[in-house]
């Protein structure tokens, strides 16, 4: 493939051009502010790319998603801690290695005793994202040493749901639980939200599945805005948790992450309102409303989420087992099908995302609707640590984007008297 050619000024430059390995085609446009004295302007960076990543595949039109090569459909099948050991290390761990991954997960998942001081000091309404973002970055403060990157990412890993768990338990007034070494991964996490100490839990397997799946589906998303802050961060060298940290707080925004929050919110207001969808696909269609179909749309995807398509299918299944009947389920699907009809979602190409039926499954799960963004984030930790470890791997230079300047040129500095 050749070369892109830019004519400015009556001046032609060349630019190579870069080829992915699924036949993606990117500008170099590296040195085009040196070459030219001009920059690009990408507003909220639709058409830029920011690295060359190996990890995560999306083709948006076709509503593909793999990592590492492999389709998410096939990804269904597997448990979480090994699409974890997939993203960050590149293959999937032979039984040797996932058994050692396993022991390694289970044996960093206490937490240092005096961390539970901090959740003292949150008020009992505090956000679960806050606490979980405050406490992830205060493991820098435990593990300060950055040498070790494969035991800070097995400790990130291992305590983030303790710290989940804990937060959950904080706002609710009940006892922590700590991590029991004989449970799994996810039927760990399920016990240090729903155990007490004064009887066992006995963890329900349908409710163990619903959580491996959800969070193999979360599990990464390429250069989405939580794993772009997380490079970003990291770009400047700082450690391992605080660039997890600020992804996370990235990830809270109802516009990412926090959808799954909001679209309950949502369902439960239309099912105040006596269930009538079109009201709110209107409300969503007039731009003076500033209102949002919530759980719709998505930058990338442009016919379908994939993840969405699985979560729906899960969805029926799993509050078939559960014996759950949540009216929210039919209303998202009534609001699901009036949208979906109208030319204002199918000229724009928005589609149900990945958020719009995962908040029904974690309310059948029995998880609350202030955590929901949590479990979003238990998900994506691998693909953060993938993406922070990839770009520490390849030695990238710190992000710094440019600018165009629209404000006041030069202008005197005028005595408060004078003003
Ligand atoms: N309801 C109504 N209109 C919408 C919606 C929506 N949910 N989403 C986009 N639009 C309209 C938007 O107003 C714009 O219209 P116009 O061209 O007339 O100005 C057009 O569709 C394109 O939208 P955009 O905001 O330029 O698209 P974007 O790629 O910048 O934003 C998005 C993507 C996901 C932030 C957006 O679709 C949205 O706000 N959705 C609701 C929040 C949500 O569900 N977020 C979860 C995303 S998936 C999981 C994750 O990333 O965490």
């Amino acid at each position: 493939m050749g070369n892109a050619k830019l004519i400015l000024e009556g001046k032609e430059y060349e630019f190579p051009l870069v080829v992915g390995t699924e036949n993606e085609v990117g500008i170099d446009i590296s040195k085009l502010r040196d070459r030219t004295g001009v920059i690009t302007l990408d507003d909220g960076y639709g058409n830029t790319g920011s690295c060359r990543s190996a990890i995560t595949f999306i083709d948006g039109d076709k509503g593909i998603l793999r990592y590492r090569g492999i389709p998410i459909e096939e990804l269904e099948q597997a448990r979480f801690t090994e699409v974890a050991f997939l993203l960050i290390y590149g293959h999937l761990p032979n039984a040797a290695e996932l058994t050692q991954w396993r022991e390694k997960l289970t044996r960093h998942s206490l937490l240092h005793e005096d961390m539970k001081k901090f959740f003292e000091g949150f008020p009992a309404s505090a956000h679960p994202m806050a606490m979980l973002s405050a406490m992830v970055a205060s493991l820098s403060t435990y593990y300060p040493d950055d040498l070790d990157v494969d035991l800070n990412i097995v400790r990130l890993l291992a305590k983030a749901k303790t710290i989940a768990g804990f937060s959950y338990k904080k706002s609710i007034g009940q006892p922590f639980m700590y991590p029991m070494n004989h449970l799994a991964y996810t039927e760990n996490f399920l016990h240090m939200m729903f155990a007490v100490p004064a009887e066992p839990l006995k963890i329900s397997p349908t409710l163990e599945r619903a959580l491996n799946l959800l969070l193999i589906l979360h599990a990464d998303h390429e250069q989405n805005c939580s794993t772009s802050t997380v490079r970003m961060v990291g770009s400047s060298g700082a450690n391992l948790f605080a660039s997890i940290s600020a992804g996370i707080s990235a990830l809270w925004g109802p516009l990412h992450g926090g959808a799954n929050q909001a679209v309950i919110e949502m369902l439960e207001k239309i099912q105040a309102d006596g269930g009538g969808y079109q009201k709110f696909v209107d409300k969503a269609k007039d731009k003076e409303s500033g209102f949002r179909l919530m759980g719709f749309g998505h930058r990338v995807y442009k016919n379908f989420d994939p993840r969405s398509r699985i979560l729906k299918k899960a969805a029926d299944a799993v509050l078939a087992e559960l014996g759950v009947d949540d009216p929210l389920l039919e209303i998202a699907k009534g609001l699901e099908e009036v949208a979906l009809k109208d030319p204002y979602f199918v000229e724009r190409k928005l589609y149900p995302n990945v958020d719009f039926y995962s908040g029904i499954l974690y309310r059948a799960m029995g998880i609350p609707t202030n955590m929901f963004t949590v479990m979003f984030a238990l998900g994506r930790l691998p693909g953060w640590i993938a993406h922070w470890k990839e770009m520490r791997e390849q030695g990238s230079r710190i992000n710094r984007p440019r600018q165009i300047y629209t404000g006041a040129t030069q202008s005197p500095w005028v005595p408060v008297d004078k003003r």
